[in-house]
């Protein structure tokens, strides 16, 4: 084996004295460790595109942002598995068996979604990579949020996101059990860790998808009927389990349904009906 990998001796003479020793001995593990360097440094450089291809949001889009997310990765849910909701489901059915039917809090019943879903890629930023939604679809539904807040003042803000950075973004204003009379009360069960830093959702400026809070059940049935998929690091980093994306709507109809599931966000979060 080592007469096909060993190097011509003119070649191995010119090579620096420590891999030359490496290269007459042990020829193989040199050429292993050529490819494998030249392959992740391959494969570390395109990834590092990648990453600046899905633009701002949450962490720089240079080469810092590039290595904080680099180490958060190993904490991440696999991007093979985003689909997968399996956790959710236990967490679920052990909220049924302790708490009720009630506190499952499972608002949404959506129609399966047509057509492919889209491709998502990243974990700071998460992004569609195709698919986006048109210029007019964000600004409605920008304007959605903005005319919630302003309908439950006391319940919610639209400020720009603090997680995010620019992009537009609903906030919880304060606790509900200050901000409504509990004729509007759905449940009493508000979980501090439902909305990170107190954000409800926000839009992504480049493709109109949204990261939202959802109940579990919720999530479940968003990411089940082909409407969004979980955040990366849903469930890692204090970040709620049911930290969800919802895909970019690229219509009317489905414009309704991303409204929807807003609200259902909204109810989850605050324990207040909203319509
Ligand atoms: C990346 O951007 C951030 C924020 O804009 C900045 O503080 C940092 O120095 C930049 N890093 C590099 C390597 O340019």
């Amino acid at each position: 084996m080592s007469s096909i990998t060993r190097l011509p001796e003119h070649i191995i003479q010119r090579l620096p004295q420590s891999v030359a020793q490496v290269a007459r001995t042990r020829p193989l593990l040199l050429a292993l460790g050529i490819v494998g360097t030249t392959s992740s440094l391959y494969y570390l450089i395109n990834d590092y595109f990648r990453f600046k291809a899905l633009g701002k949001g949450g962490v720089p889009n240079n080469i810092t942002g590039y290595l904080q997310v680099l180490l958060i990765t190993p904490l991440a849910r696999r991007q093979s598995r985003i689909t997968d909701t399996s956790d959710l489901e236990n967490i679920v059915k052990q909220i049924r068996e302790q708490e009720g039917d009630e506190a499952v809090f499972h608002r949404l019943k959506l129609e399966e979604r047509r057509g492919e879903r889209p491709e998502v890629r990243g974990i700071i930023p998460q992004r569609q990579t195709n698919a986006a939604s048109t210029d007019e679809m964000r600004k409605k539904l920008v304007s959605y949020i903005g005319s919630l807040a302003s309908k439950y003042p006391t319940l919610l803000r639209a400020s720009p996101s603090s997680l995010e950075g620019e992009t537009d973004a609903l906030f919880v204003q304060r606790h509900p059990s200050e901000a409504f009379a509990s004729s509007n009360e759905l449940s009493s069960r508000i979980l501090s860790s439902t909305a990170p830093r107190s954000e409800l959702t926000h839009i992504h400026p480049t493709e109109g998808s949204l990261h939202v809070s959802l109940s579990p059940a919720d999530s479940m049935e968003v990411i089940r009927k082909g409407w969004g998929t979980r955040h990366r690091l849903s469930g890692k980093l204090e970040m709620p389990v049911s930290y969800t994306l919802v895909y970019a709507p690229q219509n009317e109809e489905e414009l309704e349904v991303v409204r929807r599931i807003l609200r259902a966000g909204v109810e989850y979060v605050t324990g207040c009906k909203v319509e």
